[in-house]
Order: C-alpha cells, then sequence, then structure tokens
C-alpha cells in the first residue's frame, strides 16, 4: 500500500513540474512574441529615420547652396554699399541670417535624425538576440516537457518495479527464514525428542535387564526399535522435504510418484496421477522447477481445499511441459490478498523464470484447477 502511495505522489510532483515548465513555455512564447511585434515596428520606423536622414541631407546640401550664395551676395552687397539702398541691403543681410539659422536648425534635425537610426539598430540586434534566445529557450523547454512526460515516468515506473522486486525478494528471505524455523521446529519435536526418548528407554532396558527380567527387556527393545523406525521415517520425510534426493537420481516421474504415493498412506485425500507423452528426463532446472510445483499445488489442495480427489497429470511433450493438479475441494477467491502467503507467488515466479505460463482456475464450491505450461529450451 505504501508503495502506491509514493507512485501518486511522485506522479504528483511530476504534474506539477509539467504546469510550471508549460506555464514558463508560455511566458516565453509571449515574451518571443512580443520582441518580435517590436522588431516589426522598429524596423518600419528604421526605414522611414533611414529616408528622413536623406532627405535632410539633401535638403541641407541645398540649403547650404543657397547660403553660399547668399553670402556671396551680401559681401557684394557690403563691398559696393553705395550701390544699393539701405532696404536692400538690410533684406540681403536678414534673408542670409535667416537661411543660416535654417541651416543651423537643420543640421541639428539631421543630428538627432542619425542618433535616432543608430539607437535603432542597435535596438534591434539586442531584439533579434532576444528572440533567438528565446526560441532557444523554447525548443530546450520542449525537451524537458517530452522528458517529463515520457522518459520521467519511465524512471518512475523503473522505480516502483525495482521497489516491488526489492520488497518480493525481502519477502522470499523472510518465507526462508520461515521455512528454516519450521525445519528446526519440526526436528525438535520429532526426531530430536524421539532420540532423548530412545536414550531414556535404553536406560530402562538396561535396568530391567539387570534385574533379570528377560521377558520385560525383550518387550522395550522391542518398542525402542519402533521408536527408531519412527525416527528414520520421520527423519527422512524432512530431508525428502527439503530436497528429494530421488529427484536427482531417478528423475521427475519416479519422484512424483514415490510422494504421491506417500502421500496417499498418510492423508485420507486420495490422489491420482497420470503422465502423457514418453517418460523421459529433462534438464535439473525443469525437474526441480516442476517437482516444487507439483508439491505446491498438491499441499495447497490438502491444505486448504477439504477435497476428496486430487487429479494431477503431466505431460512431457517434445518442447514443453504440462502440468494440471485438480481438486474437487471449495475452491477461493484469487484475487483476494493474502499477506503471509507465497505459495502461489513463488510458483508463479519460478514459472515466469521459465518463460511459461500459469492459469488458476477456481470458482467457491467448485474446486481448483492449476494449469502450468513451460517451453523447453
Ligand atoms: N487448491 C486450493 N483450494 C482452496 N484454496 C486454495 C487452494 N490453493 C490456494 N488456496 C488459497 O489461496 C491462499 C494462498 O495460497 P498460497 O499462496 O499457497 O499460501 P499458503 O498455502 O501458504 O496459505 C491459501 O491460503 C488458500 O486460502
Ligand atoms: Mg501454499
Amino acid at each position: 500500500m505504501a508503495h502506491k502511495l509514493t507512485e501518486r505522489a511522485l506522479d504528483d510532483v511530476i504534474d506539477e513540474m509539467i504546469d510550471v515548465v508549460e506555464n514558463s513555455k508560455d511566458e516565453i512564447f509571449h515574451i518571443s512574441e512580443e520582441a518580435r511585434k517590436e522588431h516589426e515596428q522598429l524596423v518600419e520606423e528604421l526605414k522611414e529615420t533611414r529616408k528622413q536622414v536623406i532627405q535632410h541631407i539633401d535638403n541641407g546640401d541645398k540649403l547650404q547652396q543657397k547660403v553660399r550664395y547668399s553670402r556671396q551676395r551680401l559681401a557684394e552687397v557690403s563691398k559696393y554699399f553705395d550701390r544699393y539702398s539701405e532696404v536692400e541691403i538690410r533684406e540681403v543681410y536678414e534673408n542670409t541670417h535667416e537661411l543660416q539659422t535654417k541651416l543651423a536648425m537643420l543640421q541639428q534635425e539631421e543630428k538627432t535624425l542619425r542618433d535616432k537610426r543608430d539607437y535603432l539598430e542597435r535596438r534591434l540586434v539586442t531584439l533579434s538576440q532576444t528572440i533567438e534566445r528565446a526560441e532557444g529557450l523554447a525548443g530546450k523547454i520542449s525537451v524537458i516537457l517530452t522528458y517529463l512526460h515520457d522518459d520521467f515516468r519511465q524512471v518512475n515506473e523503473m522505480i516502483e518495479s525495482a521497489k516491488e522486486k526489492q520488497e518480493f525478494g525481502l519477502k522470499i528471505i523472510e518465507a526462508q527464514e520461515e521455512e528454516r524455523r519450521k525445519i528446526s521446529r519440526e526436528i525438535h519435536d520429532g526426531p530430536a525428542q524421539m532420540l532423548a526418548n530412545i536414550l531414556l528407554r535404553s536406560e530402562l532396558v538396561d535396568k530391567i535387564f539387570r534385574n533379570g527380567d528377560m521377558e520385560q527387556a525383550m518387550e522395550e527393545i522391542k518398542s525402542v526399535r519402533d521408536m527408531v523406525r519412527t525416527s528414520l521415517y520421520e527423519v527422512r520425510r524432512i530431508i525428502y522435504d527439503l530436497r528429494p534426493m530421488a529427484l536427482d537420481d531417478l528423475g521427475l516421474i519416479p519422484t512424483i510418484r514415490k510422494y504421491i504415493a506417500t502421500l496417499s498412506d498418510y492423508s485420507g485425500t486420495e490422489v491420482e496421477f497420470s503422465l502423457s507423452g514418453e517418460e523421459r528426463r529433462v534438464s535439473q532446472k525443469y525437474e526441480i522447477a516442476f517437482f516444487r510445483l507439483v508439491q505446491e499445488s498438491i499441499q495447497n489442495a490438502l491444505k486448504h481445499a477439504e477435497a476428496s480427489l486430487i487429479q494431477v497429470k503431466l505431460e512431457i511433450g517434445s518442447d514443453y511441459l504440462n502440468m494440471s493438479v485438480k481438486d474437487n475441494g471449495k475452491g477461493f477467491d484469487p484475487s483476494m490478498k493474502r499477506d503471509k502467503s507465497f505459495g502461489l507467488i513463488g510458483m508463479r515466479e519460478r514459472v515466469e523464470m521459465l518463460d511459461g505460463d500459469m492459469e488458476i482456475d477456481t470458482e467457491l464450491g467448485k474446486g481448483t484447477r492449476v494449469l502450468i505450461r513451460v517451453p523447453l529450451s
């Protein structure tokens, strides 16, 4: 449950980041649009200003010509002022003055226009750079968005699956520890206790024997022998549960047969076995896996199903192995998650490791059937 929460939290964080980045992208787009508009406007203005500068230069030239002419005239009038009337002289003088003032103004205007033109040119360069930068930034942000949308989510999924694997690994370790606890308990309660008992009884036999009661001594020895036999059986059973040696020596089918025969002796449930296809050996990894798969399926049926009949079928094909374990018990709801159950999970893991498929057919009251198919490589 906890990791589901973190997964949500991570998704939320990514969503928020995407929001922020998308907003920035909009803003940058806005800035870039504004800059572009201003750029267009300034280009027009610059064109106009340049035209005006040329116009002013032109006008200035003409005016300068006039000023020069007017000055000459003034010089002439001044030189021969006795030839001209006072009105005429003043006129020439005022005309020259007026032209000179106009020219000065025109030159001043021209300078202002030149300054404006230079400023516009500089501003246009800065604007172009801004536009370029904004576009570059928008491109980078798009990359970030793609990264956030796809890659980052994949990273998220990878983290999740890694976490699940880690959790599963921890569960396996727990299950192993539990298995060890079970075995030590079994040895403690079974063979160890019996051996202690046998020791006591053998001392008793000793005493009875010394007292000369042969009859009773023989009786005791017989009971000690029974105890040794039972202990031996127990020890063998425990060893067998750990790893049936027959599996390596005789192979899968004889081991399953033997396993089922022993079970039938000790449980009230009938267990049937049938084999189709050729009885042959397959490589060890499949033999071990299938023995465990059959074992766990039968154990589940015995432990949980309250069945009266369990049918085990095996098929060794040329390039596949099939297993079906069916019981007529009470069935169960496989979607229900059980906290401390690793049997079915472990089976699925084994099957997946061998690239196979596992299917559980079950319905409450209608029994259970476990189907497994694994390709032989
Ligand atoms: N053949 C079956 N019939 C009825 N219930 C079953 C059967 N197999 C499994 N179950 C149910 O599924 C649960 C999970 O099984 P499993 O993973 O093997 O764990 P465990 O056997 O340790 O409880 C069992 O506790 C049981 O409730
Ligand atoms: Mg089980």
